[in-house]
């Protein structure tokens, strides 16, 4: 086995060892004040959405994690069929690894041939060129490419990445010349208005906050280390709900979607009420497929597009953009940070 492929397994493994963390992700900070007359009912309901020219039939999605190992294999397999069956987007994690070496190709390929007409997201870092870029939409024959940004990994992994000169214009370069959607995403440390300012500027236009409050990169790049010196670090980055907040001006600019830390239609709601168009979901559905399996996975998420359209009942929200016009409360740590931040 060579050390990516330990890499991958590793990930997956810490992931799901820190599940049980208690760190918040700032959506329970959002209140809807609750109203006596919804004046609507369940089936005027409607729970798709559009980011871009992406139109998804739900508006969470499994998001980016793995692929590169045979472990990774069966975890993309599995991800799929529930994908499949429940007509949700999917992600897979960066297929990098498979553009180096090509015989790891088949844990991420596994995803097309298991949900054929699937809307299939590949992923690449940021550090890539245009070239790889194409190359990792046509190995899955993907409907939109995500481009992670996500330093405070890269600098904690041991052999993590230490020049992030180029990230900004390799950007540029694969928005111009990708035929699909590209999105922009963080990994668990959020994102800011200047952040979101230059993406805009060079072209961007669907953004994924990824905020911290879930799956913390850190902690995982951390245990990876023999020292563990970084244990200081580990609350670093905006959590999901002050990334929305600082994305709150660029609304009619882009299409947001907020990940970190979503574990129920609940955090849907709160996300869609700060005015994301969708929400992503990994650490959630990875503890889900190991400790309850395809079929249980399957009837959970089945749940949850009910649950949430009784929510958006109870709030009077036909469509998801209808959302964003219900009144809130945000709890006094996130008025705080409009409030420093200039938001308002
Ligand atoms: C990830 N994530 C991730 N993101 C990405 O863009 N490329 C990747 O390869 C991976 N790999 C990966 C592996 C595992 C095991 C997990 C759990 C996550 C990050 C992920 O897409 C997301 O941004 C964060 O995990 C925050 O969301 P959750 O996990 O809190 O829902």
């Amino acid at each position: 086995m060579t050390t990516h492929w330990n890499r991958k397994d590793q990930h997956i493994h810490l992931a799901e060892m820190q599940y049980q963390n208690t760190s918040t992700n700032g959506l329970d900070g959002v209140r809807f004040v609750h109203q006596s007359f919804s004046e609507i009912k369940t089936e005027d309901v409607q729970l798709n959405t559009q980011l871009g020219s992406l139109s998804l039939d739900y508006p969470f999605f499994i998001n980016a994690m793995t692929g590169g190992s045979e472990k990774a294999h069966v975890i993309n397999q599995n991800l799929a069929t529930i994908a499949k069956e429940t007509n949700l987007a999917m992600a897979v994690g960066s297929v990098s690894v498979a553009l180096k070496e090509p015989e790891t190709a088949e844990s991420f390929k596994i995803v097309r041939k298991t949900n054929p007409n699937g809307l299939i997201i590949s992923n690449l870092g940021a550090h890539h060129s245009a070239d790889n870029a194409k190359k990792a939409v046509d190995l899955l024959e993907a409907n939109a490419l995500q481009i992670h940004v996500n330093t405070p990994q890269e600098l904690v992994m041991p052999e993590g990445d230490r020049d992030f000169t180029n990230w900004l214009n390799n950007i540029e370069e694969i928005v111009k010349s990708i035929s699909v959607p590209v999105i922009v995403k963080e990994v668990g440390f959020g994102m800011s208005k200047e952040t979101i300012q230059q993406l805009l500027d060079i072209g961007v236009d669907i953004i994924d906050v990824s905020g911290r409050g879930g799956t913390n990169f850190i902690h995982i790049e951390n245990e990876r280390r023999d020292h563990k010196e970084f244990d200081y670090l580990l609350n670093w980055g905006q959590t999901t709900a002050e990334s929305l907040l600082e994305a709150h001006f660029y609304r009619k600019q882009a299409d947001f979607i907020a990940s970190g830390g979503i574990k129920n239609p609940l955090h849907m709601l709160a996300a869609f009420g700060l005015g994301a168009k969708a929400v992503g979901i990994s650490g959630e559905f990875l503890h889900m497929i190991l400790t309850k399996g395809n079929q249980v996975s399957i009837e959970q998420i089945e749940s949850w597009k009910e649950e949430l359209t009784f929510l958006m009942t109870m709030i009077g929200a036909k469509t998801i953009v209808d959302i964003e016009k219900k009144p809130i409360i945000l709890s006094t740590d996130l008025t705080n940070w409009c409030s420093q931040r200039y938001i308002n």
